[in-house]
């Protein structure tokens, strides 16, 4: 908000500079000059949460690597090994991170994809697929819903290759680029192993998409080396393809092997990989409504159940 003071009150905001050594010694010094308050700008701070609280919808995709470097899923040596009694890399990372997104995801309805894989029945090779088996709607019923598609497609899939993240980028870069009033905002979680075969095209999906509401978290299961990821991060050099660089830094990684914890307590290290996997979003989130000039909406007033009742009586 900037203020422009009437011209009347100007005199009253006048203050004079002076100079005490120049007062003390010269009888005719007045002063060295005035400094007069013609207006000024009071900025509010708004939080991510004013953002969510007036209404800015978060869509969470989730995409999952089903490459055959993971493994095959009926051998316990594999990342997407499917064990009754216990969640696998992929599911510990799929349940981390999404069970703390799903707070602020209103409707909890999640769309899904798998790429790197040979579908049924043709065998052809797909790099953007719906987990659920529905491409017209991918949304699964929270992360319990993903968790039970992801499990569904393992048995149905041929792990295959390579590894194109650029593909599910650019879906998920298609649907943020039609919201363009800031009512909604992407959130991207990919898990891999993380041989990336596209990083040409992948690095070209991330600067488009750095212009979008969108974010893109990868997290990194199993031993391989992670360069390519850290070199997509964008924490110390931004992003760039053929000459132009990242608007803004859009890509968090995380290397799962870091938050295993030794003593085998899973909750403990589903807890830090979380908090690490989103501490960036907040910052990403607020650099890109500030930079369109996107204000949080007003929350709406708390909900009372007597109030409506009267109103409706009436
Ligand atoms: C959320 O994004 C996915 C693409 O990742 C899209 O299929 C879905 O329609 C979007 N939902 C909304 C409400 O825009």
């Amino acid at each position: 908000m900037e203020c422009r003071l009437p011209e009347e009150k100007l005199k009253d905001l006048k203050a004079e500079v002076i100079n005490a050594k120049k007062k003390g010694k010269k009888k005719k010094y007045v002063n060295s000059g005035t400094v007069t308050l013609l207006s000024f700008l009071v900025e509010t701070e708004v939080s991510f949460l004013d953002y969510i609280k007036g209404g800015t919808q978060i869509n969470f995709t989730v995409a999952i690597d089903f490459t055959a470097s993971n493994g095959n899923p009926a051998q316990p040596t594999s990342l997407h090994y499917m064990n009754p009694y216990q969640l696998n890399a992929y599911g510990m990372a799929l349940k981390a991170v999404g069970e703390i997104i799903q707070d602020y995801d209103s409707d909890k309805m999640f769309p899904a994809l798998g790429f790197g894989a040979k579908l049924p029945p043709d065998g052809r090779v797909c790099h953007e697929f719906a987990l659920n088996g529905n491409p017209q709607n991918p949304y699964c019923h929270g992360i319990d819903g993903v968790m039970e598609a992801y499990y569904r497609s393992l048995k149905s899939v041929q792990l295959y290759g390579p590894t194109n993240f650029a593909p599910v980028i650019n879906h998920v870069a298609r649907y943020a680029a039609s919201i363009k009033d800031g009512s909604q905002y992407f959130i991207l979680l990919i898990i891999t192993d993380g041989v990336i075969s596209d990083m040409a095209q992948t690095k070209e999906a991330i600067v488009n998409a750095s212009k979008l509401p969108m974010s893109i978290i990868i997290v990194g299961v199993g031993p391989a080396e992670f360069d390519a990821m850290v070199e997509l991060d964008g924490d110390e050099v931004r992003v760039s393809s053929r000459g132009r660089y990242a608007e803004r830094d859009i890509v968090q990684f995380v290397p799962f092997r870091d938050y295993i914890d030794r003593t085998g307590n899973h909750v403990l290290s589903m807890a830090r990989l979380a908090k690490d996997v989103l501490a960036e979003i907040p910052d990403q989130f607020l650099l890109y409504m500030r930079s369109r000039g996107f204000k949080p909406f007003p929350a709406p007033p708390p909900y009372t159940p007597t109030g409506h009742l009267l109103q409706t009586q009436i």
